[in-house]
């Protein structure tokens, strides 16, 4: 396992205020657009900043949500996993999951300024280099290969002193980090697990080693968290900014020699509201994220032959990857009790204490609210000889990537079913299969555009995933063996401590496990002659023009991390392939 500062991508800022914020369709520029970018979401903010740097080029972005300014939950960074289940979220739920005992389970996704990033838990991982260079294999385009990517990565983010002002130097390596605009920083305020993690892996090494900055290449082992603060602060005046406003169609305007055209857009406010149409002079950048990307192409005509027909919507192209190949990082919460009072349980326990550290936050930016709940993560490798491997191919993009991972939390993190229950003192391991076999989808449930649909990301669905679960809930007891955890942990907690044969682990996992969050894949790029994928390598859509794809939905497959500091970086690539076709 490879132990690391937990490297966060944190809270995505966009000042509206520097640019032209609208909130009806009536105060769109009558002069037109270059680009319109549907979603105003991670990949969306990132594009419509690099595309404004030319003053000349217009671009006007259309989110669903509301601005992000003033919301206090998403700029206090342990309050990040309050955010799902606000007006924040799509409150989108999955179909029942045959993985989870049939379980439907909450799908957080972001309906505000900044999207999924505003909603997220700050954890900055960069991908190990195999990561990259699986995707160049996949897409026969070596421009995404780490080595050509790296540059993108170094300019979306930079590596700055913790609040605290506390030496560093034992906590992260500078020159794994860039010059952008994401600020990323080791915790500031440690908590009491740090030194036991990171001792303990400095201890066990062999599949637990210590790996002091996990952005480094390869991406496995135990460190810190990081945060990361995106703050984009350019003068925006040839950015509108239009909000509470729904991408409901892409229209196809034409066609460009053999290819059908789509620059334009339909949009509405409500589900029964006026509709208008609008034309880009340059481009649609569909931004609209993993859910929300497949849904309107699906809605336009763009997909599966077979399924568009059943929702009777005229098929304009016959793109069967659309909405296919949903892939996402399962996620177990195990739980212990330990002997100690200093876990946060008592401060979500206690209104008064709690009301009184976000008040430390507000006034000094200081205190226990400036970290995500998580401070240390670690990545850890299967043993070579699991016996799953003599049915099922090694699905890591390389050595230097984990099958699992573990997140640790200083206290009862209710991400699952259960709720912190009234009274005891916890810790949490976060258990999650980081290379998943399992594949979902995202389909229509009908042809309102205002309907949620139908989403199945198959979790815990394939032979590997359960094995490399049972694996990870066996490594997080022997990692809490070790020495420096003594008199600290005092067992197991709920179903975990009855869970003793790997069948009962498995059925331990099937009754808590959610989802990390990170879901990817539903518009794949693909080499352009290639019969799947959804958009070419330079994430145009496969025979269209004026149509291209720009969020983790691109993603040819799963990143053994966490997926934000990819999203950006993919999105700073395209930023330069849009830059240079139009010469802007
Ligand atoms: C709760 C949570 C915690 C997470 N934690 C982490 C973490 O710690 N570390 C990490 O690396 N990653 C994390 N992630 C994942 C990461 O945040 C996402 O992968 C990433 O932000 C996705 O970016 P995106 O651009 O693809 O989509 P999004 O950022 O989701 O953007 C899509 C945008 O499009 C808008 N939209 C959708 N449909 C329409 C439409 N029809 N018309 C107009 N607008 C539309 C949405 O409102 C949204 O603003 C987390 C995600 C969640 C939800
Ligand atoms: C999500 O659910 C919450 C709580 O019910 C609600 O306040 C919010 O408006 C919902 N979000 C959306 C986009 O409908
Ligand atoms: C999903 O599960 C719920 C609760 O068990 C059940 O009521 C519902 O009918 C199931 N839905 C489908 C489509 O099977
Ligand atoms: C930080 O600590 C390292 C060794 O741990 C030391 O070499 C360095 O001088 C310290 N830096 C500052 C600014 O104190
Ligand atoms: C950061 O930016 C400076 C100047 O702006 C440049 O000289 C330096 O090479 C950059 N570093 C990285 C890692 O990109
Ligand atoms: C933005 O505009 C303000 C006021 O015009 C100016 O003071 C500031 O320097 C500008 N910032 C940038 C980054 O250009
Ligand atoms: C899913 O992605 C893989 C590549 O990762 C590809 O080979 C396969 O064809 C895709 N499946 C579908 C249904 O698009
Ligand atoms: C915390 O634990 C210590 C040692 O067990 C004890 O002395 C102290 O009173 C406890 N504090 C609280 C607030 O419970
Ligand atoms: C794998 O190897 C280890 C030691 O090298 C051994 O203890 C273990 O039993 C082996 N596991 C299997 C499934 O063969």
């Amino acid at each position: 396992m490879f132990t690391n500062l937990l490297i966060c991508a944190v809270f995505l800022c966009i000042r509206p205020s520097a640019s032209r914020v609208l909130t009806t369709p009536a105060e769109l520029s009558k002069k037109g657009y270059d680009f319109i970018i549907i979603g105003g979401g991670t990949a969306g903010s990132v594009l419509a900043s690099r595309l404004t740097e030319n003053k000349n080029t217009h671009v006007l972005i259309i989110e669903a949500g509301d601005t992000n300014e003033g919301v206090v939950n998403a700029m206090v960074p342990f309050l990040g996993v309050a955010l799902p289940g606000t007006t924040l979220d799509w409150n989108f739920t999955t179909t029942n999951q045959t993985g989870l005992n049939g379980r439907s389970i909450p799908y957080a996704r972001g309906r505000v300024l900044g999207g999924s990033s505003t909603i997220n838990l700050l954890t900055w991982n960069r991908g190990s280099n195999d990561v990259w260079d699986r995707w160049a294999r996949l897409t026969e385009d070596s421009g995404w290969s780490w080595k050509s990517v790296a540059k993108y990565y170094f300019k979306t983010s930079r590596l700055v002193a913790p609040a605290d002002g506390h030496n560093t130097t034992t906590q992260d390596i500078p020159s794994a980090h860039g010059n952008g605009s994401v600020e990323v920083s080791v915790p500031e305020f440690p908590s009491e697990l740090d030194n036991c993690v990171i001792q303990t892996s400095q201890q066990l090494g062999g599949r637990l080693p210590f790996n002091k900055d996990l952005n480094t290449g390869n991406s496995f082992g135990f460190s810190d968290t990081a945060t990361a603060y995106l703050n984009l602060v350019e003068n925006w005046t040839n950015l509108d900014i239009l909000l509470l406003t729904q991408v409901t169609k892409i229209i196809q305007t034409g066609k460009e020699g053999k290819l059908k055209e789509f620059r334009g857009v339909s949009i509405a406010q409500t589900a029964s509201g006026p509709t208008y149409k609008i034309i880009a002079k340059k481009e649609v950048i569909l931004s609209a994220g993993v859910i929300g990307t497949p849904q309107l192409l699906m809605l336009s005509g763009i997909g599966a032959k077979a399924d568009l027909e059943k929702h009777k919507v005229s098929v304009l192209l016959d793109l069967p990857g659309v909405g296919q190949n949903l892939t996402d990082h399962p996620l177990l919460p195990n739980y212990f009790l330990v002997d100690s009072n200093q876990t946060f349980d008592a401060v979500l326990r206690d209104s008064a204490l709690f009301g009184q550290i976000i008040g430390e936050w507000s006034t000094t930016g200081q205190g226990l609210f400036v970290d995500s709940p998580g401070n240390t993560q670690g990545f850890m490798r299967l043993p070579e000889n699991s016996s799953i491997f003599t049915k099922v191919a090694d699905p890591t993009a390389g050595k230097g990537s984990g099958h699992t991972e573990f997140i640790f939390v200083d206290g009862f993190a209710a991400l699952g079913p259960l709720q912190q229950p009234p009274t005891g003192n916890f810790m949490t391991i976060l258990t999650a299969v980081a290379s998943p076999t399992s594949r979902g989808s995202v389909a229509l449930a009908s042809t309102n555009p205002f309907d949620k649909p139908l989403i199945d990301p198959g979790i815990l669905s394939s032979d590997f995933d359960i094995f490399a679960m049972v694996q990870s809930i066996k490594d997080a007891q022997t990692f809490i063996q070790a020495t420096p955890w003594a008199g600290f942990v005092t067992g197991p907690f709920g179903g975990l401590a009855t869970a003793l044969t790997d069948e009962e682990k498995a059925s331990f996992a099937r009754t808590l496990a959610v989802t990390v969050n990170h879901p990817v894949g539903t518009a794949s790029m693909s080499p352009s002659k290639a019969k799947w994928g959804v958009v070419d390598s330079q994430l145009l859509l496969k025979g269209a023009a004026g149509l291209r794809i720009v969020d983790a939905s691109v993603f040819p497959v799963i990143p053994e991390c966490h997926v934000q500091a990819l999203v950006y970086t993919v999105a700073e690539r395209a930023a330069d392939l849009i830059k240079s076709k139009h010469g802007c």
